[in-house]
């Protein structure tokens, strides 16, 4: 029997046990059964997509706010927000206004013309987090292509590194996305299985460890390229004072700072960025994901002019960033997030929730680590048969790295809807799935 700490809540209304059947669209025609109507959708994945994923098999036909539903009319509260960039909750109506909106103007001209929503996203943004430039991309890989194109172009045009010997200092653990040259300085051996060969240039080092940045500056290095917390690898949290060693180490050494924000960024955290924790200001911040709201793909990288003077027309570009959709939904998504105060939500509810998860005492649990609204809950074995417990409890989470289980709700999540979600944690915890094994 699992020791948990006794809690009550008042339940809203809501959750797995409570269905809501959509009536006479075509597929319940189709599908008699409950059962039929997802296994038909997960068969057609199955059978006609890659198998690049192993999601959790719920097929979710709609959102709003922090909530989803799948095709059997079952609702559940999302706490993975897609991988953070649904921060501010599904189908959030300002978003969904402007992209309705802009699609009713223009919605794609390409970079060959100017519009009249780039520049003002360019102007919102600097006003918001004071880097004088911003250079939009699409996916979030993209963006940190092009930081790595950035601080190699600056180290040889700017710092006088030597033709074809820029080095960027990156670390164990890391995830910046899919792209070959990225996953070619992954750790993570699947990663990277088959998909050589890789780009050169990039040296890995221990996160966490200051002495080994230390050690590892030299005159070729252009950059430093760092999650300041590491999501998918599990929430993890380098001990205080590293990054701001970081910052002081590439001051230094004439070395680039390059933050990569994209999912521990625009409010993520309890700040607008996780560098704001240590003090630092970064050369390159890159975004993404919560800058469209969950609507569309925008990221970016952020920077001054000496670092974003390095780009000449011709340089660097893509069709559709920068696009007028884009940025129509992504002044919109900002303006969300400073409108409804979702970075001190994030901070104060994060908080509230981690507190309530450390009173949980079970030896299933290995650590808890967590800032604002991102927690990782690390346990002894394999976390995904919790996950598929929880998403029969109605709450929706992924395993990441085996052992974790990352909550990131909305950050318009409330106290209540937190309460409930902690009810079906500490529910799990009581009652945990059987194929859990306890390390000695
Ligand atoms: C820190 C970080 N960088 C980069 C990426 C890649 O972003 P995208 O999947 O949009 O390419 C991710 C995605 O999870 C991420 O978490």
């Amino acid at each position: 029997m699992l020791g948990v700490v006794v809690f009550t809540a008042t339940l809203p209304k809501t959750g797995r046990v409570e269905t809501e059947r959509p009536v006479g669209t075509p597929e319940e025609k189709i599908m008699e059964t409950t059962n039929t109507r997802s296994s038909a959708f997960i068969r057609l994945e199955d059978d006609y997509g890659a198998n690049n994923y192993h999601p959790l098999d719920v097929v979710l036909c709609r959102g709003e706010g922090v909530w989803v539903w799948d095709v059997e009319g079952n609702k559940y509260l999302d706490f993975l927000a897609a991988y953070s960039a649904v921060n501010q909750g599904h189908a959030h109506p300002k978003i969904r206004e402007a992209l309705v909106e802009q699609s009713d103007k223009v919605t794609l001209t390409s970079r060959a013309f100017r519009t009249d929503q780039l520049g003002p996203l360019y102007e919102e943004m600097h006003e918001l987090t004071g880097f004088q430039r911003m250079l939009p991309m699409n996916t979030g890989a993209e963006a940190v292509e092009t930081a790595i194109k950035a601080a190699r172009k600056w180290g040889y045009k700017v710092k006088g590194v030597p033709e074809g010997q820029a080095e960027i200092l990156v670390f164990s653990g890391n995830f910046h996305g899919r792209t070959t040259t990225i996953v070619g300085f992954s750790d993570e051996a699947q990663y990277k299985d088959g998909f050589g060969p890789f780009t050169p240039g990039f040296t890995l080092l221990p996160y966490g460890d200051l002495d080994a940045v230390r050690e590892a500056m030299n005159p070729n290095v252009v950059g430093v390229l760092i999650e300041p917390i590491q999501g998918e690898s599990g929430i993890i949290i380098p001990p205080e004072g590293y990054l701001a060693g970081i910052a002081e180490l590439c001051r230094e050494h004439n070395a680039l700072l390059m933050t990569d924000e994209i999912q521990s960024g625009l409010g993520r955290t309890g700040k607008l960025f996780a560098f704001e924790h240590e003090g630092v200001r970064p050369d390159v911040v890159i975004i993404g994901k919560a800058l469209a709201g969950g609507f569309y793909p925008v990221s970016a990288i952020l920077a001054d002019d000496e670092v974003m003077g390095v780009f000449h027309p011709g340089d660097h570009g893509s069709t559709f960033g920068g696009n007028p959709l884009g940025c129509a939904v992504a002044r919109a998504a900002l303006r969300v997030l400073r409108d409804e105060n979702l970075i001190e939500n994030s901070a104060e509810l994060g908080t509230y929730f981690l507190d309530k998860l450390r009173r949980i005492d079970s030896p299933l649990i290995k650590e808890i680590r967590g800032v604002g609204l991102w927690i990782g809950l690390e346990l002894t074995g394999s976390a995904r048969p919790f996950c598929e417990a929880l998403q029969r409890k109605g709450l929706l989470c992924k395993e990441t790295h085996e052992n974790t289980i990352r909550f990131a709700p909305p950050l318009i999540i409330t106290r209540e809807e937190l309460d409930w979600a902690f009810e079906r944690v500490v529910e799990l915890f009581n009652d945990p799935p059987a194929s859990q094994e306890t390390d000695p």
